[in-house]
């Protein structure tokens, strides 16, 4: 345990030793407890989180609220709403909230805020006015993202699960030949909008695949306005800005990529679906930023999930979390969510350095069912790993097939919880893994803004729970770090000479493509 104080301690033993007695207490008479669902759920306006289904008893749920008190997970929340330095190891605050309008208490950022976003939104609008146009004096019809991670993934989510009525959105993430090809392949560069999207300005795959579409754009149209005209920048290097060809939005370097949706960064969202739908998906963020820093701990949707989270990784053993989507327009969300989970919380280092000493962040997957209940399902109900889930649902049913979909959301969580018993052994199912119901009465912009700050939210309590830090990734740098090293060895004669395991590996890889060069070339 990170913290020093003695409550954390008694509560993390109470919550061990109720984790042993309560190994043997069957899923079902779980379910069969009297107001089971009142007890044990939320309504956060549109959106029902329910919790009823998770692995617990009254005892264990009040004992996780005493251990999150006695954590401060409130606290820790609030102080990071108030924009202190909660990223410790870069010195930064994480100010993704206020991007969203979310006051931190400080007026002068909160109107940088609001000029900035009222800057997007200026540009946006002149883009489907055609005030503003392409190189050739014409309307913009399409746009081309090209960024990855988080200078992506909730982009494409909400392009995804929103109709996109202006620009039709298209990304680019790896600048593989293949990739660039399928996303310039149907693109007119006359009518193309080009989105470069990087916080740091310095990722090898964006630059990459912008200098590619950047060439493509320049040699198409014949024009060498074309990309003053035909591309947009966003990014926190500030420097980099000052020299990009086209117009530029700046982000705060308090925003981490993975949260970056609501800053400028949400760009191709406003281009492709319109300012009004961006503007309610950034107010259903901001409520569910107030039901975090208002509601009391037992209340507090976001502060129970991540408690939820502990109990399923540090007293059940789960070796995974689940994130089945039940609702076509959210078919991304698992994608979205595996980063936002596990390169915030994939850390093995408490604040003040000491290493963990128990488990933190999970491995996070997930589909689109019903097509996951015919291809991993048979892996959940009946095989030998513990995990824990999500299931994200919508009562919005258009037809009857809807309705059978959410009877098959219900159903499955009751299975994964209740198990099923058969004389045969072959068919019957143990049940005992916990999961949790986010029911959106409708999947629109205003929901799908309060569940994906829900999650944000979820994700940092858990990172305070766990005393690490959930807003650097320290990990991945290494990994860019060695891989520029490698693509630096291969141009270096004198390195070449190296004996390395390393060394020799990258010679007898570029052996094998001189040769397949020679096959090709004939
Ligand atoms: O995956 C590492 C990471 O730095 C993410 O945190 C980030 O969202 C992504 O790469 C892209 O980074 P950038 O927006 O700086 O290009």
């Amino acid at each position: 345990m990170a913290s020093k104080d003695l409550g954390p301690v008694r509560h993390w033993q109470r919550l061990q030793l109720l984790a042993t007695r309560f190994r043997g207490a069957r899923g079902a008479d779980l379910l069969a407890e009297q107001n089971r669902l009142t007890k044990l759920s939320l309504q956060l306006d549109c959106l029902c989180v329910d919790w009823s289904h998770q692995f617990i008893n009254q005892e264990i749920f009040d004992c996780l609220v005493a251990l999150g008190t006695a954590l401060k997970v409130n606290d820790q929340l609030a102080s990071q709403f108030a924009g202190e330095i909660v990223n410790t190891t870069e010195s930064r605050p994480a100010v993704h909230t206020a991007m969203r309008g979310t006051s931190i208490g400080n007026k002068h950022l909160d109107s940088l805020v609001a000029m900035e976003y009222d800057n997007v939104c200026a540009f946006v609008n002149d883009v489907h006015e055609g005030t503003r146009r392409s190189f050739s004096d014409e309307l913009f019809t399409d746009l081309l993202h090209v960024g990855i991670g988080g200078s992506h993934l909730g982009q494409v989510l909400a392009c995804d699960a929103l109709p996109n009525t202006f620009l039709k959105p298209h990304f680019l993430t790896n600048p593989n030949s293949i990739q660039v090809r399928r996303s310039l392949r149907d693109l007119n560069p006359n009518t193309t909008l080009v989105v470069f999207a990087s916080k740091s300005f310095r990722t090898t795959e964006t630059l990459e695949g912008f200098k590619q579409v950047a060439s493509w754009l320049v040699e198409r149209s014949g024009n060498a306005d074309a990309l003053k005209s035909n591309t947009v920048a966003i990014s926190a290097n500030k420097e980099a800005l000052q020299q990009f060809p086209g117009s530029v939005f700046s982000i705060p370097l308090g925003v981490g990529g993975r949260f970056s949706l609501w800053s400028a960064m949400g760009l191709p969202v406003l281009l492709a679906c319109g300012v009004p739908t961006f503007t309610k998906l950034r107010a259903g963020a901001q409520f569910a930023d107030q039901h975090a820093t208002s509601a009391e701990i037992h209340e507090n949707v976001a502060a129970i999930l991540a408690l939820l989270a502990v109990w399923n990784t540090n007293f059940r053993g789960a070796g995974s979390h689940a994130c089945l989507v039940y609702a076509e327009e959210l078919r991304l969300l698992p994608a979205y969510l595996q980063q936002l989970s596990m390169e915030s919380l994939g850390k093995t280092v408490h604040n003040h350095g000491e290493p963990t000493k128990h488990h933190t962040g999970t491995l996070v997957w997930g589909g689109l069912e019903t097509e996951g209940q015919h291809a991993f399902h048979q892996w959940l109900l009946q095989g030998s790993r513990r995990f824990s889930a999500d299931f994200i649902a919508s009562l919005d049913a258009q037809s009857s097939h809807d309705e059978w979909v959410l009877s098959n959301c219900l159903a499955q969580q009751e299975l994964l919880l209740a198990g099923h018993s058969n004389k045969d052994p072959h068919k019957a199912i143990q049940g005992g893994n916990g999961s949790t119901l986010f029911l959106l009465d409708r999947i629109e912009p205003w929901s799908i803004g309060i569940l994906l700050a829900l999650l944000e939210h979820t994700v940092a309590c858990q990172g305070y729970l766990w005393s690490i830090n959930p807003f650097d990734q320290w990990g991945v740098e290494a990994g860019k770090n060695l891989a520029d090293s490698l693509v630096n060895a291969r141009k270096q004669p004198q390195i070449q000479r190296q004996n390395t395991l390393q060394i020799q590996r990258l010679r007898k890889i570029a052996q094998r493509q001189n040769n397949l060069n020679k096959h090709q070339n004939g």
